[in-house]
């Protein structure tokens, strides 16, 4: 494994809007005191979000990608980032420790956007790209597989499991990197199970 210089590992949560990125975000960044960086505010502060032409949904801004990399770079840089949009490939993967795939049932989700007032093209537009696998696939054509986690959102019990889960990664990542406590971790050469991020499929 490469050496990386963050003290904290940098996470993406992504998936169909509406699944519960921001959920998690909120609830591991109070658990972890790491940084929920919502790229929904960022392209809102430094105005990178340009309207569509697309006249049934005048509200969709398309990012400029660079910029939106420029702002975040020093973020990405320093770690522990727990970084929430509904894409994912465009983080360069050395800046990047985890992708979870945050997936909600199909009726769920339905319920959830229409809960929001979403127009019926918009409505069936998310649903497709939730059945579809969209964010998985993009996910896992972007990264090393063993990055990449999907994480069931439909409960509420599911959000503090998920939570327990990364927050269980995230010191496993912290041994493994040697960022425990500011002191370089003592390696005994065997990894255990829970070590290993596939772990969180289970
Ligand atoms: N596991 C869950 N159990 C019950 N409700 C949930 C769960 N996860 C999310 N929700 C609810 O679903 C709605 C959408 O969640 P949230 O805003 O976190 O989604 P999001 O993925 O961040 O959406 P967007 O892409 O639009 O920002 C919220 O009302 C939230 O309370
Ligand atoms: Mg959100």
């Amino acid at each position: 494994m490469p050496s990386v210089t963050r003290s904290d590992p940098n996470i993406i949560i992504t998936g169909t809007p509406g699944v519960g990125k921001s959920t998690h975000c909120e609830a591991l960044a109070s658990k972890t005191g790491l940084h929920h960086l919502n790229i929904n505010d960022v392209v809102k502060k430094h105005s990178i979000g340009e309207a569509s032409n697309d006249g049934n949904d005048p509200n969709t801004k398309i990012v400029d990608e660079d910029r939106l990399l420029d702002v975040i770079e020093n973020d990405l840089e320093d770690g522990g980032q727990i970084i929430d949009w509904h894409a994912c490939d465009l983080f360069p993967p050395r800046q990047i420790d985890l992708v979870a795939v945050i997936r909600c049932d199909n009726q769920i989700l339905y319920d959830r956007l229409k809960a929001r007032g979403y127009g019926e093209k918009k409505l069936q537009e998310n649903l497709d790209c939730e059945i579809m696998e969209v964010l998985v696939q993009e996910a896992r054509d972007a990264y090393e597989g063993e990055m990449v986690v999907e994480l069931r959102s439909e409960k509420a019990e599911d959000v503090d499991g998920n939570v327990e889960r990364i927050e269980e990664w995230i010191r496993s990542w912290k041994r493994d990197n040697g960022k425990e406590g500011g002191v370089e971790a003592k390696g005994e050469g065997g990894k255990k199970d829970e070590d290993d991020p596939m772990f969180l499929h289970g």
